[in-house]
């Protein structure tokens, strides 16, 4: 879909609709939905009047214009209550709209910009945000909402409707630059997190270790960013016996995808990113239960956002330095597979009791952080489907936060925010240790039941050193299967924008 940005009036846009908006409580409408009303000849006041149409968060009016108008059809979106209008706001009634109008076979789509410019907006934008973040937020909105992974079923009649362009009508000439800018800048964001969903809902068969190594070269090709991808023989010229002990169950070989992009100038601030890339995770020798089992083709949900949220920052061109890595491999059981009670020697040096195989994911990202302190990171996030006790811990909403370093936790919460995902910081106090203290070797790779996530998370810890480091546990988020705004059902990208928000965040110190 074609975003543009055009100055003019609403009413004179040609195509198959227009969308404009009404907050809850506004009895007769302002700005562009007045001009939309007036020359309805008054429709919109008249369904407000006989209680039709409230404004109310979530309501969408179709309204035709019979002749009125060079459009056929005004959508009038619900924007809620003036101060519970936010950024995140902007992109759900965005993608509500869009999906609604690609629905009913439109292609071409006019639109406003969503809480701004009114006095309603006025008010809104003193609580943050000005026309350039709301057409961000738009334009990512849309784009994000209309995402449908496709690639396995054949035409259907769905698959013809499609919106060819989405025109944001400006009445301000000295918006447009900025405007334009931000649309660019949205695109970037949301087509990284429908990268990352492609990826992500790729099942196993296709999307191998090797498959996502190739991926990430294509990626990389495009955003014009450096990508090595080791294969078995240098993972164990490293040393990675944590990486090599889990691939040892499974035909297809593991992989350690290495991005790199060099923005900043030496010695300003150099991210490391660590993505959790198990293609499938069966629990290899501790296997899993068969129900739901499928779900764990989005094992590496955290390399998907790794590997879009690097080439979104090289495609913006911030000036900062980004390594990232990709311990890749499936967790299966076979005659070689790793087993309860053997002990692997980390790329670290540290040994590792592996109580359960199927906490695969804790090994692999012990060798990929250790492997990115060597890369001399200053600071360090790694993103992980860790546990299931973080699902059980704060649900489908939020993912979890853990780290040794407030100020990096803050940043990445700020970035959490202005990406509209939330993150709820979990404890990392040093009794949980306790729990991992291994009975032969130095740490074990689980500590039962309590505190599932934290100790995970702790695991983790022992390979980080003292580089400034956030692990985000993202087993709760990283799928949905009920389709809600701007996310339909499936994977959804999650902390691809958080990270690139991030990188922006790290340029503000
Ligand atoms: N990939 C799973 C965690 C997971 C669970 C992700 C549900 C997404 C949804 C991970 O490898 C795993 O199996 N973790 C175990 C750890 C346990 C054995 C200590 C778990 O959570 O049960
Ligand atoms: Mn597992
Ligand atoms: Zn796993």
């Amino acid at each position: 879909m074609d975003i543009r940005v055009v100055v003019g009036d609403v009413t004179k846009f040609r195509g198959d609709a227009v969308v404009v908006n009404l907050f809850e409580g506004v009895r007769a409408p302002v700005g562009a939905t007045a001009t939309v009303d007036a020359a309805l000849g008054g429709t919109i006041r008249k369904l407000i009047q006989v209680g039709e149409l409230t404004g109310k968060w979530g309501e969408q009016t179709l309204v035709h214009a019979l002749g009125k108008l060079p459009v056929d059809r005004v959508l009038v979106m619900g924007l809620g209550k003036p101060e519970d209008f936010t950024l995140d706001r902007v992109r759900i009634v965005s993608a509500e709209a869009v999906k609604h109008l690609r629905k009913i076979g439109a292609r071409q789509v006019g639109t406003i910009v969503h809480g701004v410019g009114t006095r309603e907006g006025a008010h809104t934008g003193a609580r943050g945000f000005n026309a350039a973040q709301a057409t961000q937020a738009l334009a990512e909105g849309a784009l994000l909402g209309l995402y449908r992974f496709t690639r396995y079923k054949r035409d259907n009649d769905d698959a013809k409707k499609v919106i060819e362009t989405l025109t944001i009508v400006e009445r301000d000439r000295q918006r447009l630059r900025a405007m334009t800018e931000a649309v660019r800048r949205g695109r970037i964001f949301a087509e990284a997190t429908n990268a990352a969903r492609d990826l992500v809902n790729e099942p196993g068969n296709t999307l191998t270790p090797t498959e996502l190594g190739r991926r990430a070269k294509e990626a990389a090709r495009r955003s014009g960013i450096r990508c090595r991808v080791l294969g078995p023989q240098e993972l164990r010229r490293l040393g990675a016996r944590a990486l090599l002990g889990v691939a040892r169950g499974s035909q297809e070989p593991p992989r350690l995808i290495v991005l790199e992009y060099r923005g900043g100038r030496r010695g300003g601030p150099h991210l490391g990113l660590v993505g959790k890339g198990i293609t499938f995770d069966s629990g290899g020798i501790s296997i899993k239960p068969a129900e739901k089992m499928e779900t764990m083709k989005g094992d590496m949900a955290g390399a998907a956002a790794v590997i879009a949220a690097t080439s979104a920052i090289a495609l913006l061109n911030l000036p900062i330095q980004v390594t990232a890595l990709v311990p890749a491999t499936e967790n299966l059981p076979s005659g070689t597979a790793l087993k309860p009670g053997d002990i692997l020697r980390a790329m670290s040096g540290k040994t590792i009791e592996v109580i359960n195989t199927d906490a695969e994911g804790r090994l692999v990202l012990a060798d990929a952080l250790h492997y990115a302190r060597t890369r001399k990171v200053s600071h360090l996030v790694d993103v992980a489907t860790l546990t299931g006790a973080c699902v059980v811990a704060l649900g489908t909403l939020n993912s979890g936060a853990f780290t040794n370093n407030q100020a990096l936790l803050d940043k990445v919460l700020a970035a959490g925010r202005a990406a509209g995902e939330k993150i709820w910081p979990m404890p990392m106090d040093a009794e949980y240790d306790e729990l991992i203290k291994g009975d032969i070797a130095e740490i074990k790779n689980t500590g039962g039941r309590k505190g599932g996530a934290i100790t995970g998370a702790k695991f983790l810890q022992h390979f980080v050193g003292d580089t400034p480091w956030v692990h985000l546990d993202i087993a709760g988020t990283f799928e949905t299967d009920k389709e809600k705004g701007y996310q339909p059902k499936g994977a959804t990208g999650v902390m691809v924008r958080t990270l690139v928000s991030l990188a922006v965040e790290l340029l503000s110190e």
